[in-house]
């Protein structure tokens, strides 16, 4: 029998790396964080301690199991802190070549059979584990964000991974009360290569001056149910997160104008306008904020709504069509990583398919551009 796994390593305590120490403390892990930015750790261990103690005022957890949670993460300083560790789950900045350098140092300081995995969003968990002394030991463990509520984990093995190791990680994160789903390892696994056009043809009609962020939110919170439209969502994930996300799976996919990134995001990224971390993205989230309220247009608000949820469909038909997950995983995937409120294949099939299909017809006659071309399983399935 494996040996139970409860001593955890977390690396980068900024919007994920925190969440997921949280996530493990929560199912009684001890864990070590690390960030090069020990002020970094401090501020997140800091609000970990509030936003625990606001838990236990509404009584989702008890005041001693806040305080529990809380003591079982330990602030390390030094990489070398993490050597008892079995796991190390790895949310660093999205480069591939840091993070393979933390990798190669962490291979120096655990046992040969602590497990090496990455939170990375887009990069290939096999060329991760390609730099690796023992690369079977390497796999792809994808939160979401938030990561303590989004039940949603996408693991991913590499090429070189050991067979077992992801259906090891699947019962570990079904222990930690996860929805976990094993994705192959291409660019943007499952729910970020689907998800791609909620954020770029957002930004892309917002760069046409088709309409403003507030209005591209509004439409697919009104009519899509979305919870959170693409412009407060990109201000929550992180601008400069999402932008390379954007870019690595545009540049992994050999450069398919469907990933094309934007150039507004990243001017945005340049100028710091991050979103909420910064305290200024698409939105302000300054004390005396004043953010315009949309003008309403129901006409553009269905125009933005069907450009938009038609090529999320067309995404998930083509991921149907190449097998990366099976239709429940696809479904399931969306629902429980991104929120959407249905699963795509079946609102394919609400909306009808010829729907979809003439509006990316439309689109592609209109741009003359292969970004809106259709998979040939879309006419298929009409
Ligand atoms: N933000 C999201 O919505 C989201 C969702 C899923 C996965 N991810 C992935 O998780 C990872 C982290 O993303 P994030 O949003 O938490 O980023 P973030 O910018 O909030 O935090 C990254 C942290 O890593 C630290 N860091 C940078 N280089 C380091 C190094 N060499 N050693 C130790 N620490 C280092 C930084 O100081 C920072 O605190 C990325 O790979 C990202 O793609 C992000």
């Amino acid at each position: 029998m494996e040996k139970k796994i409860e001593i955890i390593g977390v690396i980068g305590s900024g919007t994920m790396g925190i969440g997921i120490a949280q996530v493990a403390a929560t199912n009684l892990c001890k864990v070590y964080i690390y960030d090069v930015n020990a002020e970094q750790t401090e501020k997140a261990l800091q609000q970990l301690e509030q936003s625990l103690q606001k838990l236990a005022q509404k009584e989702k957890i008890s005041f001693q199991e806040a305080e529990n949670i809380y003591n079982r993460i330990h602030f390390c300083t030094e990489l070398k802190d993490m050597k008892d560790c079995q796991l190390i789950i790895e949310a660093i900045v999205e480069n591939k070549d840091i993070k393979t350098k933390v990798f190669q140092e962490l291979e120096n300081i655990v046992a040969e059979d602590c497990i090496l995995a990455s939170n990375t969003s887009s990069i290939s968990i096999t060329s991760l584990s390609a730099g690796l002394k023992f690369p079977k030991r390497f796999v792809g463990i994808h939160f979401f964000n938030p990561a303590p509520l989004m039940p949603l984990v996408e693991i991913i093995p590499g090429l070189l991974t050991q067979e077992n190791l992801a259906n090891q990680m699947l019962e570990l994160m079904k222990f930690w009360k996860k929805t976990p789903v094993v994705a192959k390892d291409i660019p943007g696994f499952i729910v970020n290569r689907i998800a791609r056009p909620y954020y770029g043809e957002a930004l892309r009609i917002v760069e046409e001056n088709i309409a403003t962020p507030q209005q591209v939110d509004a439409a697919m919170k009104s009519i899509g149910n979305f919870r959170m439209g693409p412009f407060e969502l990109m201000d929550l994930i992180g601008i400069d997160v999402n932008f390379s996300v954007t870019t690595t799976v545009y540049k992994d996919y050999f450069y398919d104008p469907k990933y094309k990134p934007s150039l507004l995001q990243q001017r945005m990224s340049e100028a710091k306008l991050l979103g909420r971390k910064t305290g200024k993205g698409f939105y302000d989230y300054s004390e005396n904020a004043n953010n315009p309220s949309p003008t309403e247009d129901a006409t553009l608000y269905q125009e933005i709504f069907m450009r938009i949820i038609s090529m999320l469909i067309n995404e998930a038909v083509e991921a149907k069509r190449l097998k990366l997950a099976s239709d429940e995983d696809l479904e399931l995937a969306m629902q429980k990583g991104v929120n959407y409120p249905k699963g795509l294949l079946a609102w394919g099939q609400e909306i009808g398919y010829s729907n979809i299909s003439q509006t990316l017809y439309n689109l592609y006659n209109l741009y003359q551009e292969e970004r809106y071309r259709q998979s040939p399983l879309l006419q298929k399935l009409q």
